[in-house]
């Protein structure tokens, strides 16, 4: 039995995972989670803290442990363990994130993209099992992809392949990653606030009825959701196009890398119902249907754990490289 531990950093929230492994299984024994500090130095310090709690309470693992993985957005530089410049993580730039555990723990430590990581999570214990050409898209604060292709993680040149949230769909719209019309400026957390945002502007501007999903500064997207979920036409609307660009950068992604499964996380596991019709139209109508006709398209098997297991596959397979 070994143990591995896992850190995931998030734009909002930061967790920490311990998990007992067994040759082809993982157990998650223990979990805790956080809101994201103000700054990369407290987020480090803290996440440091609470890992050396858990170890502590479960004093076994602490000496089975074998590496720490770390799953975080990008652009970062997995070989030299930096996090550049991500676009959900704004004031962190050129943080290193590996000596400080390293020296502490005293194991190796090992960094990789949060969408690679849960490409390999869900390759390895969902949904992707048994695939050799997959992709995991995150849809979630960020829009990223992990991508298996060929039986093994594809990360690119210096790690930043699938770095599609920054993709242009459409010339005007949301913006996410800095970037107005982009991937993850329509598919994200942040992308239909937004969206639903400028709906609500609109409507004040000409003086109309407003949506049932709340004032300015009080829409969520879960808001917006529930409100979909009831029938209110806006809410229907700004799904149904979320749908419809989601389509549009998956066609894109189908067209390029032929894939047999593409998973996707976080919010479309929770609103496929809403996304799933428009995704398809649009599908239908980009996509190469000899490429189409092979892919399927699933939520994440590990459904809102996915994160977790993301983060202890990157320490496992720190473990498996030697
Ligand atoms: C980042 C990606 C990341 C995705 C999901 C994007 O903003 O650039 O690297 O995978 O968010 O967190
Ligand atoms: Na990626």
């Amino acid at each position: 039995m070994l143990t591995f531990a896992g850190l995931d950093i998030g734009g909002t929230k930061c967790a920490i995972t311990l998990g007992r492994a067994t040759d082809h299984d993982i157990d998650i024994i223990a979990k805790t989670s956080f809101p994201t500090a103000s700054t990369p130095h407290e987020t480090l310090q803290q996440l440091l803290h609470e890992l050396d709690n858990l170890l502590e309470q479960h004093p076994d693992d602490k000496t089975r442990l074998q590496t720490i993985g770390i799953s975080c957005g990008g652009p970062l530089d997995s070989t030299r363990g930096l996090i550049l410049s991500p676009p959900n993580l704004p004031n962190w730039d050129h943080i290193d994130v590996i000596t400080p555990f390293q020296q502490y723990f005293g194991v190796p430590v090992g960094l990789q993209n949060d969408a690679n990581a849960c490409a390999l999570a869900e390759w390895q214990w969902g949904a992707g099992r048994g695939t050799r050409n997959m992709i995991f898209l995150t849809f979630g604060t960020g829009m990223g992809a992990g991508l298996i292709l060929d039986g093994r993680l594809y990360a690119g040149t210096n790690d930043n392949a699938g770095e599609v949230g920054h993709m242009r769909l459409a010339e005007d719209g949301p913006v996410g990653y800095n970037k107005a019309g982009s991937f993850e400026g329509f598919c994200s957390g942040g992308g239909i606030a937004r969206l639903a945002q400028s709906l609500v502007s609109r409507r004040l501007e000409h003086g109309e009825q407003l949506p049932s999903f709340g004032s300015l500064d009080t829409i969520t997207t879960k808001a917006v959701a529930e409100a979909a979920q009831n029938g209110d036409p806006d809410a229907v609307q700004i799904f149904r196009e979320v749908g419809r660009q989601l389509g549009r950068g998956l066609a894109l992604l189908i067209d390029i890398l032929n894939p047999q499964k593409v998973v996707i996380g976080s919010i479309y596991a929770r609103q496929q119902e809403l996304l799933q019709p428009c995704m398809l139209e649009e599908l239908r109508k980009e996509a190469l249907p000899g490429s189409l006709s092979v892919c399927e398209i699933v939520p994440a098997g590990l459904g809102e754990q996915v994160g977790d297991y993301a983060a202890l596959s990157v320490a496992r397979a720190l473990y498996l490289k030697g």
